[in-house]
């Protein structure tokens, strides 16, 4: 299984009312909680097509829907750790003197090429994943903190938490890190990340996915999300992604093939913005509590 972060903020949410704070509405169909090993996709694919027919209706009658989830019954885990409470307000200027920070001059150009750190090549199908950082007018985000993490070409992250058998590499460790340029691009060399079991039902496995986050101007700003690749059949039977419910905001979620990126007899290219504000900004996750993990 993956690991995750811990995002503390997240960018504003539409201002019309939301869905879960309207009383009379129906909850999502099923919400038992059912022991994980005896669900089955059918089950999770069910219960996917429930909870989305239920936000269709919502937005139907005009009423916004939060975009992504967070207590997304289909995805097991996010039912006992979703926040329930608004976030403790802290004095900025006081967070600052403990959170981590990190200087530009820390950020080595070599660490954008996750392909480098070994002392042979990984393997796996090289590839090139860019794009810009920007704010909902297209202004790009300058001197960003990207960092990614991702599991191997078999589907496995160099982690003592994640056991499931399939080899490590000792050419990789999925970890990499980059600032964004004057005009907010971001770019990292990398192997294509496999699919991976982990434990919400019986069969389930992730989408291939790579695990950003922008650290923001300090710690308490920082944003997290995940991007795909295209056409992945693993995607109408994944709940976390199927956790952002409106489809379109799902595409933004997927990277596209960029041939203009690909690299003679080099690498393969694509290209995923990160957009931070507006109503086509990239979904974000919610912050998990301290010491939690998930997929
Ligand atoms: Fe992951």
């Amino acid at each position: 299984m993956g690991l995750e972060g811990h995002p503390t903020a997240t960018a504003p949410r539409r201002e019309a009312p939301v869905a879960d704070a309207v009383p009379g509405l129906p909850l999502p169909a099923l919400r038992r909680g059912s022991a994980p090993a005896l669900l089955t996709q059918a089950d999770i694919t069910a219960e996917i097509e429930a909870e989305h027919a239920v936000s269709a209706g919502l937005r139907a009658r005009g009423l916004a829907v939060p975009a992504t989830r967070n207590d997304f019954a289909p995805y097991r885990s996010s039912i006992l750790r979703h926040p329930t409470k608004d976030p403790v307000q802290a004095d900025p200027e006081a967070v600052e003197l403990l959170a981590p920070v990190f200087g530009e001059r820390d950020v080595h150009a070599l660490e954008a090429d996750l392909t480098a750190t070994g002392a042979g090549e990984p393997v796996g199908e090289r590839i090139v994943v860019t794009g810009r950082v920007v704010d909902g007018e297209g202004r790009p985000v300058r001197r960003q903190l990207v960092e990614v993490w991702q599991a191997n070409a078999a589907g496995r992250y160099a982690h003592r938490r994640d056991q499931h058998p399939a080899p490590l590499d000792p050419n990789f460790t999925g970890v990499g890190r980059c600032l964004t340029d004057d005009d907010g691009t971001y770019r990292f060399t990398t192997i294509k990340p496999g699919p991976y079991p982990w434990n919400n039902h019986r069969n389930a496995w992730r989408p291939a996915h790579i695990h950003f986050s922008l650290f923001g101007t300090q710690f308490t700003q920082r944003l997290i999300t995940q991007m795909y690749f295209p056409g992945d059949p693993l995607f109408a039977l994944d709940p976390i992604y199927q956790s952002t419910t409106d489809p379109v905001d799902r595409e933004l979620l997927v990277a596209r093939y960029d041939h203009d990126v690909t690299q003679h007899e080099w690498c393969t290219g694509y290209r995923w913005d990160i957009v931070l504000t507006g109503t086509h900004r990239t979904r974000l996750e919610e912050p998990a509590e301290p010491g939690e993990e998930h997929a």
